[in-house]
């Protein structure tokens, strides 16, 4: 077996990230010649609701890949939930609120398919193949992993924390997706799923007329997003208490940004590194009204936290409230909610099935 640590570890090298750049660019481009070239597979936990973090960083890349011609796979990771020791909680609920969030801000059901682990059984059998190719070693040094296990503490990890780059793999392989968005921290997942791709094809060898292997090796798509901070200048995660949800009310959205962390400086700037916290009111009523935060922060000049805050305030609301209707027409109705994901789910499971026979006859499993 090869050495996937060196894999992992060259993933997020400095040589290596400039390539895997040059190659999403790339990816870019052939999007637009040819969308039909790429199945993309995205996801989220269902643990809250989503935030302007999630809006920015990934949701609105979702829908314009949609809107390109992508075919996109949206998985709800419900399975993850129980990676850590926490019980699974009110998850159905949580589940339904993210397919609304999902909705609300433009994925369409009838082009892309929104379904959830713990209803597609091929998809989790492919965790018994994969886990056979990857060494616990490996496990161990791969970099999330690594920084759950510190955030654990002293708590033993749980088997399905170690392997859950490898249930990461069978979500993006099951379906045979070439094309994964990430950020840069998630490009070892990715690596992950790629070594495990290969190593399928080397050890179990291939289906059909054996021209092909089962899965292809997927690919990065890097964004380039802009990441928001929550109201405190750190990272935007409900935990934190800092965020502003998609179906938060406009006046709990005001009420929040007006106790954003400023400085003392009344003349507004960007500057997202020396004036983090300014920056990030600056960023946020730059991008909810599509200008450049350059300019929001020179039109404000002099005018102080107050008149930034009002910018930011009056730019988001306007920008959500679209979002935050349909969002309130999609919770009230949760019975079209699950028809939509049993309608994600019927579909998953097909594909799932059908990459499960390819599996089961590269490995000499058909009965
Ligand atoms: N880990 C992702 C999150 O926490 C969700 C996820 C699960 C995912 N499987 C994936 C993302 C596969 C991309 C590819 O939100």
């Amino acid at each position: 077996m090869d050495d996937a640590g060196t894999d992992l570890a060259e993933s997020t090298n400095d040589a290596s990230l400039e390539r895997t750049q040059r190659r999403s660019d790339e990816i870019e481009r052939e999007i637009v010649q040819d969308a039909s070239r790429f199945r993309v597979l995205t996801g989220d936990r269902p643990t809250g609701n989503l935030h302007l973090g999630h809006y920015f960083g990934s949701l609105l890349n979702r829908v314009r890949l949609q809107q390109a011609g992508v075919e996109t796979f949206v998985l709800v990771a419900d399975y993850q939930v129980i990676t850590d020791r926490d019980g699974v909680g009110p998850v159905r609920d949580r589940v339904l609120s993210l397919i609304a969030d999902y909705l609300a801000v433009g994925i369409d059901a009838e082009r892309s398919t929104i379904f959830t682990h713990s209803a597609v059984p091929a998809l989790n059998q492919l965790m018994l193949p994969f886990l056979s190719v990857v060494t616990d070693a490996e496990l161990r040094r791969n970099p999330t992993v690594k920084s759950e296990l510190d955030a654990t503490g002293d708590r033993p990890m749980s088997g399905l924390m170690l392997t859950y780059p490898v249930h990461q793999a069978a979500d993006i392989l099951f379906c045979k997706a070439n094309l994964v968005p990430v950020g840069k921290d998630q490009l070892p997942h990715l690596e992950q799923a790629r070594v495990i791709a290969r190593r399928f094809d080397e050890r179990y060898g291939r289906a059909g007329d054996g021209s092909q292997p089962v899965f292809p090796r997927p690919e990065a798509l890097l964004s380039d997003a802009a990441s928001v901070l929550g109201t405190d200048g750190q990272k935007m995660s409900k935990s934190r208490g800092n965020s502003i949800e998609l179906g938060m009310d406009a006046d709990t959205t005001a009420k929040l940004l007006k106790r954003a962390v400023t400085d003392a400086d009344r003349h507004i700037t960007y500057d997202p590194v020396g004036r983090p916290e300014v920056s990030n009111l600056v960023l946020l009523a730059a991008l909810s009204t599509g200008r450049r935060p350059e300019d929001v922060a020179e039109e404000i000049g002099d005018g102080g936290g107050a008149a930034l805050k009002k910018a930011a305030i009056e730019g988001v609301n306007e920008m959500l409230a679209p979002v935050r209707a349909r969002r309130a027409e999609l919770t009230a109705d949760p019975g079209y909610l699950l028809q939509v994901l049993r309608r994600g789910n019927d579909r998953a499971n097909a594909v799932a099935e059908a990459t499960l026979a390819e599996v089961r006859e590269a490995m000499s499993m058909v009965y």
